[in-house]
This record gives C-alpha cells, sequence and structure tokens, in this order.
C-alpha cells in the first residue's frame, strides 16, 4: 500500500475505465477455482476450513465459497503491521481463528500475494495449531514484487506489476466495492 497523505477521491462506478479484470471474468474463474478446490478436497471427512485474511480477501472468500461443492466452515485472520520503530515487515495478528484447527483441513484464502510476507507470517502462525493439511488460495498474484518464496496452490490471476483496486482491494480503504479489478493510475 503506497503512502498516503490527503485521503483519496473517491471514484465512482461510472467513472471507471476499463477493468483490468472484469467482473465477469472473475466470477468464471472464481467458478473454475471452486470446481478444483472441490475436487481436490473431494475425499476429506471433515468440512473444509477457510481461513480468509481480512479485510481485501472478504469479496473473493464469499464468491469462492459459494462455488464449493463441498462443505465448507468459514474463519477470519488479521494481519497489522507493528508500529514504526520495529524492523519493517514484522506483522502481529491483530485477530486469530476462533475454532480449533487441528487434524482440519485449512485453506488460507488471500485477495493478492505481493511480497509474500503477509501469507508467510499467518502461515507460520497456522501451523502451530497442527491442521491436517494447510494450502493458500490467492485470487491475485504479482510476483514482481515477491521477497518471501511462496507456494500459491490455487491462483486466480497473475498481474503485472501495478496496484489494483476493486473486488475487495483497497487503496486507504475505499473501492473494495468496484465490482472488477482496476489499476490505479
Ligand atoms: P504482501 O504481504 O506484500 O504479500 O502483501 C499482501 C497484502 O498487501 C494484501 O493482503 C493486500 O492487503 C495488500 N496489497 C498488496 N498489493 C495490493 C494492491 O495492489 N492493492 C490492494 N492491496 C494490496
Ligand atoms: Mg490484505
Amino acid at each position: 500500500m503506497p503512502e498516503t497523505s490527503a485521503p483519496p477521491e473517491p471514484i465512482l462506478k461510472k467513472d471507471m475505465g476499463r477493468a483490468l479484470i472484469s467482473a465477469e471474468r472473475i466470477a468464471k474463474r472464481v467458478e473454475e477455482m471452486g470446481r478444483e478446490i472441490s475436487e481436490i478436497y473431494a475425499d476429506i471427512d471433515t468440512p473444509l476450513v477457510l481461513v480468509v485474511i481480512l479485510k481485501g480477501a472478504t469479496v473473493f472468500a464469499a464468491d469462492l465459497l459459494r462455488s464449493l461443492s463441498i462443505p465448507a466452515e468459514l474463519e477470519f485472520v488479521s494481519a497489522a503491521s507493528y508500529g514504526s520503530g520495529t524492523a519493517p515487515g514484522k506483522l502481529r495478528l491483530a485477530h486469530m481463528v476462533e475454532g480449533p484447527l487441528v487434524g482440519r483441513h485449512v485453506l488460507l484464502i488471500e485477495d493478492i500475494i505481493d511480497s509474500g510476507r503477509t501469507v508467510s507470517a499467518i502461515e507460520k502462525r497456522l501451523r502451530k495449531l497442527k491442521p491436517a493439511s494447510l494450502r493458500l488460495a490467492a485470487l491475485l498474484d504479482r510476483p514482481a514484487r515477491r521477497e518471501v518464496e511462496t507456494r500459491i496452490d490455487f491462483t486466480g490471476f497473475v498481474i503485472p506489476d501495478r496496484f489494483v483496486i476493486g473486488y475487495g482491494l483497497d487503496y486507504a480503504g475505499l473501492y473494495r466495492e468496484l465490482p472488477g479489478i482496476y489499476t490505479l493510475t
């Protein structure tokens, strides 16, 4: 997220140009991901646990959940950076899952993998809860700025090195309501 001094001007849906990824393409891809995920987990004997990273991944998670044909539960985690004065990239979990994950099949849901630091920190914490398996589904993969090697098991779209908004992704808290994904220029 770039540094901001003044809050950005709201952009109205009618003023947005052509989407980098349209709502229609997202819907089609999320349906495909749901089918693929349902096949991979077809034989598990407990409901899949979707662990959604707040806040950006909530829109993707809501659609992905409804594209599954297997039972699934929902949990949420929230990562926040430590305040100034500590090493950059240090993350703490502001909210942790509520239910036990021991022996459960866990699918972590993220909006975009950038440096890879957020999911790497969250995965480390989740592994301590001894899940039977832990996989990662990300709507977007932006490999250009990767700092931590990250294995993404289910990827929606690989995107170029541009900051994006919409479909849950924000800039300074705004634009999550846009139905498609747009570059902020
Ligand atoms: P990472 O820890 O560097 O991989 O960053 C991932 C997190 O940064 C995501 O959960 C997003 O919240 C945020 N982020 C990274 N790139 C973008 C972007 O282009 N738009 C909106 N949020 C972003
Ligand atoms: Mg995020």
